[in-house]
């Protein structure tokens, strides 16, 4: 039988964390025949609620799970990790700035990507959750030098995911038939979700939609800000979604897209399609023998063309800003 596959969940304690635990330890995040030790990273205060749910992580008798442990210092959390999920982060509070907020999370995601360098094993896959995701991951891999810079990425999976969502609706046919889909650029409002390379029952999805103006006002907004309506609603923000968005993406990274298809991801860019090198900016990507690559030579049309820029442009604004705080 296989070693156990170490996972360190930062955040543990917190309400993605909640919704995230017990699928990892089913064996969704790595498949059926991989056994998982969980490691779970939280501040000091939130230690003991993490205890609670390592009770009921016991509870569950998995069979794949071989363990929890739980810290609160991060070169213990990540020794030995081989995927990474970074949730934990520092929200935005009322009155908060944006260079505030990005300063919070640097003194979060800084020493996690030293922790990262230090002590992760080689194969290490780290998945940021935690928002600002992109700039958060930008963080965390400029203090990784040692770690290869693609095995950071960001999460626009729950856009590709919320994406698929509504155009499956508007279009009356299961998710299932949906290729193609892709979330370009932040994960914020300012995000483009793109379905003119979509296909739906192999036919190209903006022929099929047909409908110039609900892509532009209802379909792209609605999606962009789907994060809101869900704290409307639900008076907390989107977790279990999260969760699972974040169960995909490490699964697709892990075993790959399907031949066809291809899904969403922030990954670091290599300047395909004009995104500056170095930002991590969410791309259609596929995933083959562990490994994200950026789908090439897609054409981009004027309106997707506006919106991708728009997008990578606060990406950019975000990195100056980190910069000029001296967080990379
Ligand atoms: P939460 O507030 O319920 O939990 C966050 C947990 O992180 C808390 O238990 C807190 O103690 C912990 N934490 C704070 N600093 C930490 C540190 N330095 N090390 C370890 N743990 C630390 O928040 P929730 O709902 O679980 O969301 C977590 C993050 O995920 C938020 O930043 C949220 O904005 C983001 N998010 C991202 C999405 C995406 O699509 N990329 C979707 C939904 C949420």
């Amino acid at each position: 039988t296989q070693a156990p596959v170490n996972v360190t969940v930062t955040g543990a304690a917190g309400q993605i964390g909640y919704a995230l635990l017990f699928r990892i330890a089913s064996g969704q995040l790595l498949g059926p025949d991989t056994p998982v030790r969980l490691r779970l990273l939280e501040i000091p205060q939130a230690v003991k609620a993490a205890e609670g749910t390592a009770l009921e992580l016991e509870d569950g008798a998995f069979p794949l799970l071989a363990g929890t442990d739980i810290f609160d210092d991060a070169k213990q959390a990540f020794a030995g990790a081989n995927v990474a999920l970074l949730v934990g982060a520092r929200p935005r509070t009322k009155g908060m700035e944006r260079g505030d907020l990005l300063e919070a999370n640097g003194g979060i995601f800084k020493p996690q990507g030293e922790a990262i360098n230090a002590g992760a094993a080689d194969d290490i896959k780290v998945l940021v959750v935690g928002n600002p995701a992109n700039t958060n991951a930008l963080i965390a891999q400029a203090h990784a030098p040692d770690v290869p810079a693609e095995r950071f990425t960001a999460m626009t999976r729950l856009d590709h995911n919320r994406a698929l969502a509504q155009l499956s609706k508007k279009l009356g046919v299961p998710v299932s038939e949906i290729k193609k889909l892709a979330i370009w650029g932040n994960h914020s409002a300012t995000q483009y979700p793109d379905i003119f390379h979509a296909e739906v029952a192999g036919k190209n999805a903006a022929e099929a939609v047909n409908d110039q103006a609900w892509l532009a006002d209802t379909f792209i907004p609605t999606v962009a800000k789907r994060g809101a309506a869900i704290i409307e609603a639900r008076g907390a923000s989107s977790a279990a979604s999260a969760a699972s968005a974040a169960i995909d993406h490490v699964h697709t990274w892990v075993n790959g897209t399907p031949e066809g298809d291809w899904t969403s991801a922030a990954v670091v860019s290599d300047g395909s399609y004009g995104v500056p090198e170095g930002l991590i900016s969410s791309f259609p990507v596929t995933a083959r023998n562990g490994k994200y690559e950026i789908v090439q030579g897609l054409e981009i049309d004027e309106f997707s063309r506006a919106r991708i820029d728009a997008s990578v442009q606060e990406l950019t604004e975000e990195r100056d800003a980190v910069k000029k705080l001296g967080l990379i």
